[in-house]
Protein backbone atom coordinates (compact mmCIF):
# COMPACT_ATOMS: atom_id res chain seq x y z
CA UNK A 1 0.00 0.00 0.00
CA UNK A 2 1.65 3.22 -1.16
CA UNK A 3 1.23 5.94 1.65
CA UNK A 4 -1.94 8.61 1.85
CA UNK A 5 -1.60 11.31 -0.39
CA UNK A 6 -2.18 14.53 1.82
CA UNK A 7 -4.19 17.70 0.05
CA UNK A 8 -4.35 21.02 0.62
CA UNK A 9 -7.93 23.00 -0.15
CA UNK A 10 -6.77 26.36 -1.33
CA UNK A 11 -9.73 28.40 -0.71
CA UNK A 12 -12.88 26.29 1.65
CA UNK A 13 -15.59 28.34 -0.37
CA UNK A 14 -18.61 26.98 -2.03
CA UNK A 15 -17.32 24.38 -3.98
CA UNK A 16 -14.08 23.83 -1.95
CA UNK A 17 -15.96 22.71 0.71
CA UNK A 18 -17.55 20.12 -1.88
CA UNK A 19 -13.97 18.92 -2.37
CA UNK A 20 -13.54 18.58 1.38
CA UNK A 21 -16.38 16.61 1.42
CA UNK A 22 -15.30 14.30 -1.24
CA UNK A 23 -11.92 13.75 0.07
CA UNK A 24 -13.06 12.77 3.40
CA UNK A 25 -14.52 9.34 1.42
CA UNK A 26 -11.69 8.55 -0.42
CA UNK A 27 -9.37 5.74 0.10
CA UNK A 28 -5.63 6.96 -0.56
CA UNK A 29 -5.89 10.57 -0.27
CA UNK A 30 -6.75 12.58 2.71
CA UNK A 31 -7.04 16.73 3.66
CA UNK A 32 -3.83 17.96 5.01
CA UNK A 33 -4.52 21.19 5.14
CA UNK A 34 -6.89 24.28 4.36
CA UNK A 35 -5.57 27.84 2.72
CA UNK A 36 -7.92 30.42 3.78
CA UNK A 37 -7.76 33.89 5.25
CA UNK A 38 -11.21 33.51 5.94
CA UNK A 39 -12.48 32.69 10.40
CA UNK A 40 -15.52 30.58 8.52
CA UNK A 41 -12.08 28.88 7.23
CA UNK A 42 -10.93 27.88 10.30
CA UNK A 43 -13.72 27.04 11.79
CA UNK A 44 -14.14 24.20 9.58
CA UNK A 45 -10.37 23.47 9.76
CA UNK A 46 -10.87 23.05 13.87
CA UNK A 47 -13.79 20.61 13.34
CA UNK A 48 -11.66 18.65 10.47
CA UNK A 49 -8.22 18.79 13.13
CA UNK A 50 -6.42 20.10 9.77
CA UNK A 51 -4.33 22.98 9.99
CA UNK A 52 -5.53 26.59 8.51
CA UNK A 53 -3.14 28.56 6.82
CA UNK A 54 -3.99 32.16 5.66
CA UNK A 55 -1.74 31.76 2.91
CA UNK A 56 0.09 29.37 0.45
CA UNK A 57 3.59 30.47 1.42
CA UNK A 58 3.00 29.02 4.91
CA UNK A 59 1.48 25.62 3.55
CA UNK A 60 4.99 25.80 1.41
CA UNK A 61 6.74 26.49 3.76
CA UNK A 62 6.12 23.72 6.21
CA UNK A 63 5.62 21.19 4.11
CA UNK A 64 2.25 20.70 4.66
CA UNK A 65 0.78 18.96 1.19
CA UNK A 66 2.26 16.65 -1.67
CA UNK A 67 -0.66 18.13 -3.45
CA UNK A 68 -3.23 21.10 -3.93
CA UNK A 69 -6.62 21.33 -4.83
CA UNK A 70 -6.90 25.64 -6.12
CA UNK A 71 -10.99 26.32 -5.52
CA UNK A 72 -10.04 30.45 -5.17
CA UNK A 73 -11.36 33.21 -6.99
CA UNK A 74 -11.10 33.59 -10.19
CA UNK A 75 -8.23 36.09 -10.17
CA UNK A 76 -6.47 34.26 -8.32
CA UNK A 77 -6.08 31.45 -10.20
CA UNK A 78 -2.88 32.20 -11.66
CA UNK A 79 -0.87 33.88 -8.84
CA UNK A 80 -1.38 30.35 -6.45
CA UNK A 81 -1.75 28.23 -8.92
CA UNK A 82 1.81 29.45 -10.39
CA UNK A 83 3.56 29.21 -7.05
CA UNK A 84 2.34 25.99 -6.28
CA UNK A 85 3.74 24.40 -9.51
CA UNK A 86 6.92 25.97 -9.34
CA UNK A 87 7.08 24.74 -5.67
CA UNK A 88 6.61 20.97 -7.68
CA UNK A 89 3.05 20.79 -5.94
CA UNK A 90 0.68 18.98 -8.38
CA UNK A 91 -2.64 21.40 -8.77
CA UNK A 92 -6.16 20.50 -9.31
CA UNK A 93 -7.00 23.78 -10.53
CA UNK A 94 -11.45 25.14 -10.37
CA UNK A 95 -12.59 26.02 -13.61
CA UNK A 96 -12.51 28.84 -15.75
CA UNK A 97 -8.72 28.07 -15.57
CA UNK A 98 -8.36 31.83 -15.31
CA UNK A 99 -10.34 35.10 -14.89
CA UNK A 100 -8.43 36.07 -18.25
CA UNK A 101 -6.95 35.04 -21.39
CA UNK A 102 -3.27 36.61 -20.99
CA UNK A 103 -3.35 34.74 -17.04
CA UNK A 104 -4.23 31.66 -18.97
CA UNK A 105 -1.72 31.58 -21.12
CA UNK A 106 0.76 32.39 -18.37
CA UNK A 107 -0.14 29.40 -16.59
CA UNK A 108 0.86 27.40 -19.55
CA UNK A 109 3.61 28.76 -19.74
CA UNK A 110 4.55 27.97 -16.17
CA UNK A 111 3.15 24.13 -16.33
CA UNK A 112 5.05 23.62 -19.72
CA UNK A 113 8.47 25.46 -17.63
CA UNK A 114 7.52 23.42 -14.49
CA UNK A 115 6.59 20.05 -16.07
CA UNK A 116 4.23 19.41 -12.34
CA UNK A 117 0.73 18.37 -13.04
CA UNK A 118 -2.06 20.37 -13.52
CA UNK A 119 -5.32 19.41 -14.05
CA UNK A 120 -8.39 21.77 -14.73
CA UNK A 121 -11.69 21.12 -12.88
CA UNK A 122 -13.97 20.86 -15.66
CA UNK A 123 -15.63 17.92 -13.58
CA UNK A 124 -18.50 17.05 -15.70
CA UNK A 125 -16.00 15.39 -17.88
CA UNK A 126 -15.74 12.86 -15.48
CA UNK A 127 -19.33 11.74 -15.38
CA UNK A 128 -20.56 8.69 -16.18
CA UNK A 129 -23.16 10.13 -18.48
CA UNK A 130 -21.00 12.40 -20.19
CA UNK A 131 -18.36 9.72 -20.66
CA UNK A 132 -21.29 7.45 -22.34
CA UNK A 133 -22.76 10.36 -24.60
CA UNK A 134 -19.18 11.25 -25.60
CA UNK A 135 -18.39 7.61 -26.87
CA UNK A 136 -21.69 7.08 -28.42
CA UNK A 137 -21.84 10.49 -30.44
CA UNK A 138 -18.25 9.41 -31.43
CA UNK A 139 -19.28 6.32 -32.46
CA UNK A 140 -22.00 7.53 -34.48
CA UNK A 141 -25.06 7.43 -32.71
CA UNK A 142 -26.63 10.88 -34.14
CA UNK A 143 -24.69 10.91 -37.02
CA UNK A 144 -23.21 14.35 -38.16
CA UNK A 145 -24.10 17.12 -36.01
CA UNK A 146 -26.79 19.15 -37.35
CA UNK A 147 -27.75 21.51 -34.30
CA UNK A 148 -28.02 21.54 -30.58
CA UNK A 149 -29.82 23.66 -27.67
CA UNK A 150 -28.60 24.26 -24.29
CA UNK A 151 -30.24 26.16 -21.52
CA UNK A 152 -29.17 27.18 -18.52
CA UNK A 153 -31.81 28.71 -16.03
CA UNK A 154 -30.18 29.18 -12.92
CA UNK A 155 -31.87 31.75 -10.58
CA UNK A 156 -29.44 32.86 -8.06
CA UNK A 157 -30.27 33.98 -4.17
CA UNK A 158 -29.09 37.37 -3.68
CA UNK A 159 -26.78 35.76 -0.65
CA UNK A 160 -24.53 34.32 -3.50
CA UNK A 161 -23.42 37.76 -5.04
CA UNK A 162 -22.35 39.35 -1.64
CA UNK A 163 -18.81 38.11 -2.40
CA UNK A 164 -17.80 40.75 -4.80
CA UNK A 165 -15.87 39.34 -7.48
CA UNK A 166 -19.35 37.37 -8.45
CA UNK A 167 -20.22 40.70 -9.32
CA UNK A 168 -17.08 41.91 -11.20
CA UNK A 169 -16.34 42.23 -15.37
CA UNK A 170 -13.38 39.71 -15.87
CA UNK A 171 -14.34 37.42 -12.63
CA UNK A 172 -18.06 37.22 -11.94
CA UNK A 173 -21.10 36.88 -14.26
CA UNK A 174 -22.99 33.51 -15.93
CA UNK A 175 -20.79 33.48 -18.99
CA UNK A 176 -17.52 32.93 -17.00
CA UNK A 177 -18.51 31.14 -13.87
CA UNK A 178 -21.13 28.62 -15.63
CA UNK A 179 -21.22 29.05 -19.62
CA UNK A 180 -17.53 27.75 -19.27
CA UNK A 181 -18.88 24.29 -18.17
CA UNK A 182 -21.47 24.01 -21.59
CA UNK A 183 -18.46 25.29 -23.62
CA UNK A 184 -16.22 22.29 -22.36
CA UNK A 185 -19.19 20.17 -22.98
CA UNK A 186 -19.92 21.07 -26.55
CA UNK A 187 -16.44 20.83 -27.44
CA UNK A 188 -15.42 17.46 -25.75
CA UNK A 189 -18.64 16.05 -27.84
CA UNK A 190 -18.63 17.97 -30.94
CA UNK A 191 -15.29 19.78 -31.30
CA UNK A 192 -13.78 23.17 -31.75
CA UNK A 193 -15.96 25.98 -32.00
CA UNK A 194 -15.09 28.28 -35.45
CA UNK A 195 -17.37 31.53 -34.57
CA UNK A 196 -19.86 32.75 -32.39
CA UNK A 197 -22.49 35.67 -32.45
CA UNK A 198 -24.16 36.68 -28.93
CA UNK A 199 -25.80 38.95 -26.85
CA UNK A 200 -25.61 39.68 -23.76
CA UNK A 201 -27.72 41.88 -21.03
CA UNK A 202 -27.51 42.91 -17.22
CA UNK A 203 -31.04 44.85 -17.44
CA UNK A 204 -32.45 41.68 -14.39
CA UNK A 205 -29.33 42.46 -11.71
CA UNK A 206 -28.29 46.01 -12.84
CA UNK A 207 -24.13 44.25 -12.17
CA UNK A 208 -21.44 45.92 -14.31
CA UNK A 209 -21.22 41.65 -15.19
CA UNK A 210 -24.20 40.27 -17.66
CA UNK A 211 -26.60 37.92 -15.90
CA UNK A 212 -28.55 36.86 -19.20
CA UNK A 213 -26.56 35.91 -22.68
CA UNK A 214 -28.08 34.74 -25.98
CA UNK A 215 -25.54 32.59 -27.77
CA UNK A 216 -24.80 30.84 -30.96
CA UNK A 217 -21.62 28.85 -32.18
CA UNK A 218 -21.06 27.24 -35.33
CA UNK A 219 -18.32 23.88 -34.79
CA UNK A 220 -15.32 23.47 -37.15
CA UNK A 221 -16.24 20.28 -38.03
CA UNK A 222 -20.17 21.83 -39.26
CA UNK A 223 -23.06 22.15 -36.88
CA UNK A 224 -25.07 25.14 -34.76
CA UNK A 225 -25.81 25.79 -31.31
CA UNK A 226 -27.51 28.16 -29.44
CA UNK A 227 -27.22 28.42 -25.65
CA UNK A 228 -29.46 30.81 -23.70
CA UNK A 229 -28.39 31.51 -19.76
CA UNK A 230 -29.35 33.84 -17.03
CA UNK A 231 -28.43 33.94 -13.21
CA UNK A 232 -31.60 35.55 -12.70
CA UNK A 233 -34.15 33.15 -14.42
CA UNK A 234 -36.43 31.05 -13.26
CA UNK A 235 -36.27 27.35 -14.43
CA UNK A 236 -35.35 23.91 -14.39
CA UNK A 237 -33.77 23.46 -17.54
CA UNK A 238 -30.03 23.59 -16.33
CA UNK A 239 -27.24 20.92 -16.45
CA UNK A 240 -26.91 21.77 -12.42
CA UNK A 241 -30.38 21.38 -11.75
CA UNK A 242 -31.11 18.23 -13.70
CA UNK A 243 -28.17 16.03 -13.68
CA UNK A 244 -27.92 15.29 -9.49
CA UNK A 245 -23.92 15.80 -9.78
CA UNK A 246 -23.96 17.74 -6.23
CA UNK A 247 -27.29 16.66 -4.56
CA UNK A 248 -25.73 18.27 -1.37
CA UNK A 249 -26.32 22.15 -2.85
CA UNK A 250 -28.53 21.13 -5.62
CA UNK A 251 -32.32 19.53 -6.98
CA UNK A 252 -31.71 17.81 -9.57
CA UNK A 253 -35.26 18.29 -11.41
CA UNK A 254 -36.31 14.98 -14.46
CA UNK A 255 -35.84 17.98 -17.41
CA UNK A 256 -33.27 17.64 -20.20
CA UNK A 257 -31.27 21.14 -20.67
CA UNK A 258 -29.07 19.70 -23.48
CA UNK A 259 -30.56 19.04 -26.88
CA UNK A 260 -28.70 17.42 -29.58
CA UNK A 261 -29.91 16.66 -32.80
CA UNK A 262 -27.84 15.22 -35.62
CA UNK A 263 -28.19 13.23 -39.43
CA UNK A 264 -30.15 9.94 -38.25
CA UNK A 265 -30.96 10.69 -34.46
CA UNK A 266 -31.19 13.09 -31.81
CA UNK A 267 -29.44 12.50 -28.10
CA UNK A 268 -31.36 14.76 -24.97
CA UNK A 269 -29.30 15.25 -21.50
CA UNK A 270 -28.51 14.15 -18.59
CA UNK A 271 -31.21 11.71 -19.09
CA UNK A 272 -29.46 9.87 -22.02
CA UNK A 273 -32.76 9.37 -24.01
CA UNK A 274 -31.95 8.68 -27.74
CA UNK A 275 -34.28 9.52 -30.47
CA UNK A 276 -34.14 6.96 -33.81
CA UNK A 277 -36.41 7.03 -36.76
CA UNK A 278 -37.33 3.31 -37.54
CA UNK A 279 -35.98 4.23 -41.24
CA UNK A 280 -35.28 7.31 -43.14
CA UNK A 281 -35.94 10.16 -41.28
CA UNK A 282 -39.16 11.66 -41.92
CA UNK A 283 -41.11 14.18 -39.37
CA UNK A 284 -44.31 12.34 -40.04
CA UNK A 285 -42.92 8.71 -38.29
CA UNK A 286 -42.93 8.47 -34.70
CA UNK A 287 -39.37 8.30 -33.21
CA UNK A 288 -38.30 5.45 -31.03
CA UNK A 289 -36.82 6.80 -28.13
CA UNK A 290 -34.29 4.42 -26.16
CA UNK A 291 -32.21 5.20 -23.33
CA UNK A 292 -28.48 4.58 -22.99
CA UNK A 293 -27.47 2.59 -20.16
CA UNK A 294 -24.95 4.20 -17.42
CA UNK A 295 -23.92 3.65 -14.19
CA UNK A 296 -24.45 6.75 -12.44
CA UNK A 297 -20.91 7.96 -10.59
CA UNK A 298 -19.82 11.16 -8.47
CA UNK A 299 -17.90 13.38 -10.89
CA UNK A 300 -16.23 15.13 -8.63
CA UNK A 301 -14.85 11.38 -6.72
CA UNK A 302 -14.02 10.21 -10.40
CA UNK A 303 -12.07 13.77 -10.90
CA UNK A 304 -10.35 13.00 -7.83
CA UNK A 305 -9.20 9.54 -8.45
CA UNK A 306 -8.05 11.03 -11.74
CA UNK A 307 -5.60 13.52 -10.28
CA UNK A 308 -4.18 11.05 -8.02
CA UNK A 309 -3.61 8.98 -10.62
CA UNK A 310 -1.73 11.70 -12.67
CA UNK A 311 0.08 12.56 -9.19
CA UNK A 312 1.69 8.52 -8.92
CA UNK A 313 1.89 7.83 -12.75
CA UNK A 314 1.86 10.74 -14.99
CA UNK A 315 0.17 10.76 -18.14
CA UNK A 316 -2.44 13.01 -20.08
CA UNK A 317 -5.10 15.37 -17.74
CA UNK A 318 -8.50 14.25 -18.80
CA UNK A 319 -8.43 18.39 -19.07
CA UNK A 320 -5.21 19.95 -19.59
CA UNK A 321 -4.76 23.82 -19.14
CA UNK A 322 -4.44 24.08 -23.09
CA UNK A 323 -8.14 22.67 -23.41
CA UNK A 324 -9.36 24.59 -20.69
CA UNK A 325 -7.20 27.54 -22.27
CA UNK A 326 -9.42 27.04 -25.30
CA UNK A 327 -12.89 27.05 -23.22
CA UNK A 328 -11.80 30.65 -22.47
CA UNK A 329 -11.09 31.97 -25.98
CA UNK A 330 -14.44 30.82 -27.16
CA UNK A 331 -15.81 32.91 -23.66
CA UNK A 332 -13.20 35.72 -24.84
CA UNK A 333 -14.62 35.84 -28.25
CA UNK A 334 -18.29 35.64 -26.96
CA UNK A 335 -17.94 38.49 -25.14
CA UNK A 336 -16.12 40.36 -27.87
CA UNK A 337 -19.54 39.52 -30.61
CA UNK A 338 -21.78 40.61 -27.67
CA UNK A 339 -19.93 44.04 -27.38
CA UNK A 340 -19.84 44.34 -31.12
CA UNK A 341 -22.92 42.79 -32.48
CA UNK A 342 -20.76 40.81 -35.04
CA UNK A 343 -19.94 37.47 -35.81
CA UNK A 344 -16.63 36.58 -33.95
CA UNK A 345 -14.02 33.75 -34.99
CA UNK A 346 -12.42 32.18 -32.59
CA UNK A 347 -8.69 32.00 -32.92
CA UNK A 348 -6.88 29.09 -31.15
CA UNK A 349 -3.37 29.81 -32.64
CA UNK A 350 -1.71 31.21 -29.49
CA UNK A 351 -2.28 27.57 -28.17
CA UNK A 352 0.69 26.68 -30.20
CA UNK A 353 -0.42 23.30 -30.90
CA UNK A 354 -3.64 21.28 -30.32
CA UNK A 355 -5.49 20.93 -27.22
N1 LIG B 1 -16.55 22.93 -10.70
C1 LIG B 1 -17.60 23.43 -10.08
O1 LIG B 1 -18.63 22.76 -9.97
C2 LIG B 1 -17.53 24.80 -9.46
C3 LIG B 1 -18.62 25.26 -8.70
C4 LIG B 1 -18.51 26.50 -8.10
C5 LIG B 1 -17.36 27.28 -8.26
N2 LIG B 1 -16.34 26.83 -9.03
C6 LIG B 1 -15.12 27.64 -9.21
O2 LIG B 1 -14.39 27.55 -7.98
C7 LIG B 1 -13.78 28.81 -7.67
C8 LIG B 1 -14.29 29.28 -6.31
O3 LIG B 1 -15.68 29.50 -6.41
P1 LIG B 1 -16.60 29.49 -5.09
O4 LIG B 1 -17.98 29.69 -5.58
O5 LIG B 1 -16.29 28.30 -4.24
O6 LIG B 1 -16.06 30.84 -4.38
P2 LIG B 1 -16.27 31.32 -2.87
O7 LIG B 1 -16.21 32.81 -2.90
O8 LIG B 1 -17.44 30.63 -2.27
O9 LIG B 1 -14.95 30.75 -2.13
C9 LIG B 1 -13.66 31.21 -2.40
C10 LIG B 1 -12.81 31.06 -1.14
O10 LIG B 1 -11.45 31.37 -1.47
C11 LIG B 1 -10.89 32.13 -0.40
N3 LIG B 1 -9.75 32.87 -0.93
C12 LIG B 1 -9.74 34.01 -1.69
N4 LIG B 1 -8.48 34.32 -2.06
C13 LIG B 1 -7.68 33.37 -1.51
C14 LIG B 1 -6.28 33.15 -1.55
N5 LIG B 1 -5.45 33.95 -2.23
N6 LIG B 1 -5.78 32.08 -0.88
C15 LIG B 1 -6.61 31.25 -0.19
N7 LIG B 1 -7.95 31.41 -0.13
C16 LIG B 1 -8.47 32.46 -0.80
C17 LIG B 1 -12.04 33.00 0.08
O11 LIG B 1 -11.81 33.44 1.43
C18 LIG B 1 -13.22 32.03 -0.03
O12 LIG B 1 -13.44 31.31 1.16
C19 LIG B 1 -14.13 29.74 -8.84
O13 LIG B 1 -13.07 29.70 -9.75
C20 LIG B 1 -15.38 29.13 -9.43
O14 LIG B 1 -15.53 29.42 -10.80
C21 LIG B 1 -16.39 25.59 -9.61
Amino acid sequence: MSESLGIAVIGAGAIGRTHIETLAGMPGLHLSAIVDPMPAARTLAESLDVPCLPQIGDLLEFGLARAAIVATPNETHLPVSAALLRAGLPVLLEKPVAESLSSALKLIAVADETGVPLLVGHHRRHNPIIRTARRAIAEGCIGDLVMATVTCSLAKPNSYFEAAWRRSPGAGGPLLINLVHEIDLLRHFFGEIAHVQATASHDRRGFAVEDTAAVTVSFARGGLATLCISDAAVGPWAWDLSAGENPARFPAHPVTPHLYCGSTAGLSLPDLALWQPPGAPDWTVPLQPHRLEVTPGDPYRAQLEHFADLIHHGGTPLVSVRDATANLMVLDAIVRAAESGQRVAVDLSPLGHET
